[in-house]
C-alpha cells in the first residue's frame, strides 16, 4: 500500500477543481487504479468532461480527448495503414487510440462500427489492421462520457458490448448548495486566482505499482460467495424475488463477478485497508451491474429498470 497516499493527494486535487460528485471522482480513482474503462452518464453539464480531463493532469501519462460524432470511421480512431511511395511498402500510422489515458466524449454520437472498433481495442488491448496487430501502452484506459439514450442523435451502446466497461456511473444534479459553489470557483477562476496547484503528478510507473498491490489485496472466502450470489441473483431472481421471477431478460455474466472484486479492491485501497469487506462490494455493485442487466419488457412495463433490479438483490441477499 506504498502509493496509497499519492493517490489521496490525486483525489484531493480533484475535489479542488470538481464540486461535490464525490461517487464520481471515487469512480473514476477506482477506473485508474485497476485499468479498468468507465462510462460517466448524465445530462449535459454536470462536469463528466472536466473531471475526466483533471483526473490525466493529474497522472503523468499520454491523454488524448476524442470527441465521437456521427461521421468518424473507425480508422479515425484506429489508425491505418498508409502506403510510403519511396520504399513501396504500407506503414502503420497510429491513430489517436494509441494513447494511455483515452476521454471518448460522447461515445454515442458515433456510429456502431466506430464503438466497436473502440470496444474491441478495450478488450484485448490491442488494435488489429490488415491482419496485423498493434499492442496498446500497458496504463491504456479508456473513460467515456454519453449523454442519457432518449437525447436525439445518439446510437445507444450494444448491451453485449457495454461488458467491457468496469463501471457505469450515473450522475446526479448538484444540489443548491453545490451549485453556489461551482459558481463561485467559477468566477475565481477567472480571475485567475484559481491556479493548478499541482506540483507532483503521479508517474506511470507508480500507477503500475498500485494496480499491483490493488490486486494483492485480499478478499476472504465467505465476501467471494456474496459476490457470487449477487451476480447470480441477476440470472436467478426467482430464487430470491419470487414476484420479479421473469423481471430480468439477460443477467450479469462472470465478467461481472470479476469486475466487482476488482473495483471493491480498489475502493479498499483507497480507504488504506488491504483486505475487502462486504462494504466495499456494497458499495460498488450498482456501478458494476447496472449496465450488465437487462430488464425484461415485463418489468420495463411496471417501470422497474436496472437500479430498482439491483436494489431489490442488494436488499435480498443476507450481508455475510
Ligand atoms: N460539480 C461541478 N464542479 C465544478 N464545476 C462544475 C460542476 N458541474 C458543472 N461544472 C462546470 O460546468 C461546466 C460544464 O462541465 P462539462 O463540460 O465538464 O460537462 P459535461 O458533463 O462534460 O457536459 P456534456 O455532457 O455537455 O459534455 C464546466 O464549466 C464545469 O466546470
Ligand atoms: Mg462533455
Amino acid at each position: 500500500m506504498q502509493t496509497q497516499p499519492e493517490f489521496l493527494t490525486l483525489r484531493r486535487h480533484l475535489e479542488q477543481i470538481i464540486v461535490g460528485q464525490s461517487r464520481l471522482l471515487d469512480r473514476l480513482m477506482i477506473a485508474l487504479l485497476t485499468g479498468g474503462h468507465i462510462l460517466l452518464e448524465s445530462p449535459p453539464g454536470l462536469a463528466k468532461t472536466t473531471a475526466v480531463k483533471a483526473l490525466a493532469n493529474g497522472v503523468h501519462a499520454h491523454f488524448q480527448r476524442i470527441q465521437f460524432t456521427p461521421d468518424l470511421m473507425p480508422a479515425d480512431i484506429t489508425g491505418s495503414d498508409i502506403f510510403n511511395p519511396k520504399t513501396s511498402a504500407f506503414r502503420f500510422l497510429e491513430g489517436p487510440l494509441f494513447h494511455e489515458i483515452i476521454l471518448a466524449d460522447e461515445i454515442n454520437r458515433a456510429p456502431p462500427k466506430v464503438q466497436s472498433a473502440l470496444l474491441e481495442a478495450m478488450e484485448e488491448r490491442q488494435v488489429t489492421i490488415s491482419g496485423q496487430s498493434h499492442a496498446l501502452p500497458e496504463l491504456f484506459i479508456v473513460m467515456a462520457t454519453q449523454n442519457p439514450l432518449e437525447q436525439s442523435g445518439t446510437y445507444p451502446l450494444p448491451e453485449a458490448q457495454l461488458d467491457r466497461f468496469l463501471l457505469h456511473v450515473v450522475l446526479d444534479y448538484p444540489d443548491e448548495k453545490e451549485e453556489l459553489q461551482i459558481l463561485d470557483r467559477d468566477r475565481r477562476s477567472h480571475f485567475g486566482e484559481d491556479r493548478d496547484d499541482l506540483d507532483t503528478r503521479l508517474s506511470p510507473a507508480t500507477v503500475l505499482t498500485a494496480r499491483r498491490e490493488v490486486a494483492e489485496v485480499h478478499i476472504e472466502e465467505a465476501v467471494k460467495r456474496y459476490v457470487v450470489s449477487i451476480v447470480n441473483a441477476t440470472r436467478n431472481l426467482g430464487k430470491w424475488l419470487p414476484d420479479w421471477q421473469d423481471a430480468i431478460r439477460f443477467g450479469a455474466s462472470p465478467r461481472a463477478t470479476l469486475a466487482m472484486v476488482r473495483a471493491a479492491s480498489a475502493h479498499a485501497y483507497l480507504q488504506g485497508r488491504e483486505y475487502v469487506i462486504p462494504d466495499d462490494i456494497i458499495d460498488v455493485a450498482g456501478d458494476v451491474l447496472r449496465h450488465r442487466i437487462i430488464p425484461s419488457f415485463n418489468a420495463k412495463s411496471k417501470r422497474l429498470g436496472s437500479d430498482d433490479l439491483i436494489k431489490g438483490i442488494m436488499d435480498a441477499i443476507p450481508v455475510p
